[in-house]
């Protein structure tokens, strides 16, 4: 059994100041007063690799497209995605993941949300206002993992549960290996896949293990997937597919977006899919919280889930740069390929102090892991002692910052 046990106290600093756990304001707060040395580019100019900002042009496509709608700006968006909107993103679900006919239904089992930030938020407002009956008042996270996933917790006054992901986690949780009586009072799961930071990605076994856990427990599992189409050498499994299997979507909500696949972050253009009455919940609850994908957005969303060729060529972009990055780090920081993601997850010794060099000696903005987990939640922090780097950059620009930060933490 793992030894995470339930204590509200651990919500209080995040409650009082929710800042306290927003790992990019305590970065900010780490260099203030840190003049950036000089990078390795020819400029000399600081390079920010703390951030997972995709740094490529978005496909002219999208431009193109929300130029082509100027009536869609006068009204309301429409909640549940116009028919284009439905077609492309349920095409994209059943080219990506082999999906049988019928089983997301555009109408039924579909929420255009702006991103899948917003979506995993209100699904865990809905989640726990729907389960707050039945005592449910937990939320199961990976620690690290991303911030909006305890940033829902603090927000509906929930518990929630940090669970550790290291490398002997496979660097995902384990949350079969919570006591029953937490997984009992769980209202939903956070899984993310391909995951950040680590980039670790869930396999179908591993996917049908979590549905049928939060199936047998009666919380719903939660699959971030907004890394799904950034990854290295075979698309990782989905957890539709896992449902798939079952022939039903019971328990699920995935969430998918425009931000990663499309450089897109901007456009704010997701979805989630999944059961039809998690469906609904989270609708009514978007409605209120205003979380819709204007008409243009939606025009140009579904002209991006159409096409693959744009993301076959970004995952190209990527897959050359976690080869440079294999070159250049060669085995150190106990880093391998991920499966997926955009961030290297390295093992410095001290992160905050990585950081901290990397800056003042080479204009390199990096994230300290540990500032991915706040102290108040979890002891000790999993997450430290590694650094995050974001490989958005492109390779004129992170091979040379690659070279001096190993040149400046390796020994
Ligand atoms: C794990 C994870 N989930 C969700 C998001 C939110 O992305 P978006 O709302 O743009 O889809 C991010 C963004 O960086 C992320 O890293």
């Amino acid at each position: 059994m793992a030894t995470v046990a339930p204590n509200l106290l651990r919500n209080e600093p995040m409650r009082r100041d929710p800042r306290t756990f927003q790992p990019f304001l305590r970065l900010a707060r780490l260099l203030a007063d840190v003049a950036p040395g000089r990078s390795p580019l020819a400029s000399g100019l600081p390079i920010n690799m703390a951030v997972g900002d995709p740094q490529q042009p978005a496909p002219a496509l999208l431009a193109e497209t929300v130029a082509a709608h100027p009536d869609g700006w006068s009204s309301y968006p429409p909640f549940r995605g116009t028919p284009d909107y439905q077609r492309a993103a349920v095409g994209w679900l059943a080219r990506r993941y082999g999906l049988p006919e019928g089983l997301v239904d555009g109408e039924r089992n579909l929420l255009p949300i702006p991103g899948s930030r917003e979506g995993l938020f209100f699904a865990a407002l809905s989640a726990l206002s729907a389960g707050a009956a039945e005592g449910r008042d937990c939320v199961l996270l990976p620690a690290p993992g991303y911030h909006v996933y305890a940033g829902a917790a603090a927000a509906a006054g929930a518990e929630p549960v940090f669970v550790p992901v290291t490398r002997a986690s496979g660097f995902l949780p384990d949350y079969a290996a919570l006591d029953p009586a937490i997984l009992r009072r769980a209202a939903i799961a956070f899984v993310c896949s391909p995951s950040n930071p680590e980039g670790a990605a869930a396999d179908l076994p591993r996917w049908r293990d979590l549905l049928a856990l939060a199936r047998r427990h009666g919380f719903v599992l939660a699959a971030d997937e907004c890394y799904a189409e950034i990854y290295v050498g075979a698309p990782p499994a989905g957890a539709l597919q896992a449902a798939a299997e079952t022939g039903s979507l019971d328990g699920l909500l995935a969430f998918h977006s425009l931000s990663k696949r499309s450089n897109a972050a901007g456009l704010r253009c997701g979805f989630l899919a999944g059961e039809s009455a998690l469906v609904d919940t989270v609708d009514a609850f978007c409605r209120f919280g205003g979380a819709s994908v204007p008409l243009p957005i939606q025009q140009a969303g579904a002209a991006l889930w159409n096409d693959d060729a744009h993301a076959e060529a970004n995952r190209a972009f990527y897959a050359r740069l976690f080869e440079r990055a294999e070159a250049t780090l060669g085995g150190r920081f106990g880093w391998h390929k991920p499966a997926g993601g955009f961030f290297l997850w390295l093992e410095v010794g001290d992160d905050e102090a990585a950081a901290l060099r990397l800056w003042r000696e080479a204009g390199i903005r990096t994230l300290p892991g540990s500032y991915m987990v706040a102290d108040a939640h979890l002891q000790p922090n999993p997450a430290a002692g590694f650094l995050r780097v974001a490989l958005v950059h492109d390779e004129s620009v992170t091979g040379p910052a690659l070279e001096r930060l190993v040149e400046l933490l390796d020994g």
